[in-house]
């Protein structure tokens, strides 16, 4: 049993392994500027179910409304119409049971802090001893066990944005936030973490929704790619990504993703993919 100090969800029923672990129903979102201005719609008719253990991209230009999805399902923002059910409950249920680990782009990490109290901070959070192995097992997935006592500002971008992912994964939550995590990184460091991130993912099956606008680290991590158009920004396309895992750099040059990566961009180019 992976020691994450989670206490045992006592009268709880482990749900159905069929069971969604998101699912958004006809949500629409609206967000209201001023008293005297129509409110701005950004979000319509979105329907979307993410399945227990599926990784999702959420994949679309800037401005589309992929945060505003992710800050629903984090429970940050309400819908205007429609619902967002997490593990068959609404969002705050999950976020007070400690069962949602959320990785933003330029994630705050404790500045004072080490990288250690930085992954330890949501034992603390949810007053939970911290369980020293876990911590040790965390910044060696992320390959950072000899910077265990640094602080956020002796490491670089990319080191800062592997502790975010190691504090977001600390709890072994049951569903994971991640939004543009890799957003402010070089191309190099970027994909790099993506090939990281996909083993650690492929060894743990957490349930995963990756907003990007970044096609190709889509198509490498997820299991379906959602395209989106803004707007209001609604779901243009799916895409199944069936390759097996883990998927490494043998899979970065195949032709079968260059073919899916092209198709994905040219839709986002034109997201009527021809039809007017
Ligand atoms: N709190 C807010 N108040 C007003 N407008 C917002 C708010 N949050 C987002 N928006 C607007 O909603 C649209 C979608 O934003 P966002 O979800 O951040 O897009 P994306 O993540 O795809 O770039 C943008 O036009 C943005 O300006
Ligand atoms: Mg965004």
């Amino acid at each position: 049993m992976v020691d994450n100090g989670r206490p045992p969800r006592e009268g709880q029923e482990k749900p159905a392994a069929d069971r969604a672990a998101v699912e958004l129903r006809g949500v629409a979102k609206e967000f209201t500027l001023s008293r005297r201005r129509e409110p701005l719609r950004v979000l319509d008719g979105i329907d979307l179910t993410i399945a227990r253990g599926e990784f999702v991209a959420l994949l679309g230009p800037s401005g589309c409304g992929k945060s505003t999805v992710l800050r629903m399902i984090a429970g940050l923002e309400a819908p205007t119409a429609g619902s967002v059910q997490v593990e068959g409950g609404a969002p705050s249920a999950l976020i007070a049971q400690h069962r949602l680990g959320v990785a933003f782009q330029d994630s705050a990490l404790l500045p004072w802090a080490s990288a250690w109290d930085n992954i330890a901070l949501p034992f603390r959070l949810a007053g939970r001893p911290v369980p020293e192995q876990r911590i040790r097992s965390l910044l060696e997935t992320v390959g950072l066990e000899g910077f265990a006592r640094a602080r956020p500002k002796q490491l670089s971008g990319g080191m800062r944005q592997r502790i975010s992912i190691a504090r977001s994964m600390a709890l072994d939550p049951d569903v994971l936030l991640l939004d543009e995590p890799f957003g402010a990184l070089d191309a190099v460091t970027r994909r790099r973490l993506n090939l990281e991130l996909g083993a650690v993912w492929a060894e743990q099956r957490t349930t995963t929704v990756l907003v990007t606008h970044d096609v190709a680290e889509a198509v490498l991590l997820a299991d379906r790619v959602v395209v989106m158009t803004g707007r209001p920004g609604s779901l243009a396309h799916v895409e199944l990504i069936p390759a097996p895992r883990p998927r490494g750099e043998d899979f970065t040059r195949s032709h079968a993703f260059h073919e899916v990566v092209d198709r994905l961009v040219s839709l986002l180019d034109d997201p009527s993919g021809g039809r007017q």
